[in-house]
C-alpha cells in the first residue's frame, strides 16, 4: 500500500491570527493538506508560555484560534486538530531532544535572538523555555513521523534544526524519527508589516496598524491596508530591496487572487489602485471566515468536542513513536 504522507503544522496563541498566518500557511492547511494526506493542525498553547503571559488570554487566545482554524475551513472529519499541551507526548520528547540538541545551536537561532532582545528592551526576564522553544517545537514534528511541514519562511531555520535532531538521534541510536521536510507557500511566505514592510507581519507586535488579524472588522482592515507604507517614486515594480511596501502589496494581493504579483505590477501605474484592490481583496477574503467564526463561537461545545477527539486520536498516534525513542536511547522500559 502506498504509504499517505503526514502532515503536521502548528501555530502558536500568543495574539490575534493575522492575514500572514493566513496567507502564509492556515490556507494550504484548508486548501489542499487536509485533503490530500494525513494532517494534525495544532494549536501549540505551551509555546505561548515562553514569554510573559496572562494566563486567562491565553486561554482565551488558545480558544479562539482552534475556533479560527475551523473558521478557516478545516474539517475535522478530515484532519485532526487539537491543543498541544493535551498530549503528553510534546513534553515527554522534548527532554530526550534537549539531549540531543547542544547548547551552541539554541543560541544561533535569529528567533531566539530576536525574542530576547525584545524581551530585554522591554526589561523583562528572558525565559529558559525561549531557549529551548526549537526543540519543542521539534517533537512537535518527530512525535508524529511527519513527512512534510506547511510553514512560513520564518520558520524555515527552525525545521532545518529539526532535521538535523532526527538525523543525529537516528544516527545514534537507530532509526526512531521520519526526517520531515518544510513546505513552503510559492507566494506571500512571509507578509511584511503594513507598516514596517522590511519586517514581518507577527501577531505579538505591541504596534497593530501594520497588522491585519483575521477577525478585524471589514472598514478596519481597508484602512490598515489604505494606509500601507508604500515607498518613493511613483512605478509600481516588484522588487523586494528597491520597493519592499509595493512588493508585499503586490504579494498579498497575488496570494488573494490566485495571480502572479509580477504580472500584477505591469497591470498597476498607481499605487492608489493597488491599494484599493488590495484592500478589497483583502477584505473578501477576511468576511467568510470571520462570519463562521462568529456561529462557532456560539456553539463551544462543538470546539470542546473537536478538540476532544482531536488529542485522543494524536495521542494514540504520538505515543508509540515517543515510548520507541525512549528505549532507543537507553531508559528501560516499566515493569
Ligand atoms: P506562528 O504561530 O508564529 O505562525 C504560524 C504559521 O504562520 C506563519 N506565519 C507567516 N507566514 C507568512 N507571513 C507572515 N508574516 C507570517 N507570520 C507567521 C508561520 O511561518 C507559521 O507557519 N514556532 C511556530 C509554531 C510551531 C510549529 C510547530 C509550526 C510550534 N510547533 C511545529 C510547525 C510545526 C510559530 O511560532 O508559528
Amino acid at each position: 500500500m502506498a504509504h499517505t504522507a503526514r502532515i503536521f503544522s502548528g501555530i502558536k496563541p500568543t495574539g490575534h491570527l493575522t492575514l500572514g498566518n493566513y496567507l502564509g500557511a492556515i490556507r494550504q492547511w484548508v486548501e489542499t493538506d487536509q485533503h490530500r494526506a494525513d494532517a494534525l493542525f495544532c494549536v501549540v498553547d505551551l509555546h505561548a508560555l515562553t514569554v510573559d503571559h496572562d494566563p486567562a488570554r491565553v486561554r482565551r487566545l488558545s480558544r479562539q484560534a482552534v475556533t479560527l482554524l475551523l473558521a478557516a475551513g478545516l474539517d475535522p472529519e478530515r484532519c485532526t486538530v487539537f491543543l498541544q499541551s493535551h498530549v503528553d507526548e510534546h513534553t515527554r520528547l522534548a527532554y530526550l531532544l534537549e539531549c540531543t540538541a547542544t547548547d551552541g545551536e539554541m543560541r544561533r537561532m535569529i528567533q531566539y535572538k530576536e525574542k530576547v532582545a525584545r524581551e530585554q528592551a522591554a526589561g523583562r526576564s528572558v525565559r529558559l523555555s525561549l531557549l529551548t522553544y526549537p526543540v519543542l517545537m521539534a517533537a512537535d514534528i518527530l512525535a508524529y513521523g511527519a513527512d512534510e511541514v506547511p510553514v512560513g519562511d520564518d520558520q524555515a531555520q527552525h525545521l532545518e534544526l529539526t532535521r538535523d535532531l532526527a538525523v543525529r538521534f537516528n544516527q545514534r541510536y537507530g532509526p526512531a524519527f521520519t526526517v520531515p521536510r518544510a513546505v513552503l507557500p510559492k507566494v506571500a511566505a512571509r507578509v511584511m508589516d503594513l507598516q514596517d514592510p522590511t519586517s514581518k507581519m507577527g501577531k505579538s507586535h505591541a504596534e497593530s496598524s501594520g497588522i491585519v488579524y483575521l477577525l478585524d472588522e471589514a472598514d478596519v482592515a481597508r484602512r490598515k491596508v489604505m494606509r500601507a507604507v508604500t515607498d518613493s517614486g511613483s512605478e509600481v515594480t516588484y522588487d523586494r530591496e528597491a520597493q519592499p511596501g509595493v512588493t508585499n502589496l503586490l504579494e498579498i494581493l497575488a496570494a488573494c487572487t490566485g495571480r502572479q504579483p509580477l504580472e500584477l505590477a505591469g497591470a498597476y501605474a498607481s499605487y492608489g489602485a493597488l491599494k484599493r484592490d488590495t484592500a478589497d481583496a483583502v477584505v473578501e477574503l477576511c468576511r467568510p471566515v470571520r462570519e463562521r467564526h462568529a456561529q462557532l463561537c456560539a456553539d463551544p461545545s462543538y470546539v470542546d468536542e473537536v478538540l476532544r477527539a482531536g488529542a485522543e486520536r494524536a495521542r494514540g498516534l504520538a505515543r508509540p513513536t515517543v515510548d520507541a525513542a525512549y528505549r532507543a536511547i537507553g531508559l528501560m522500559p516499566p515493569a
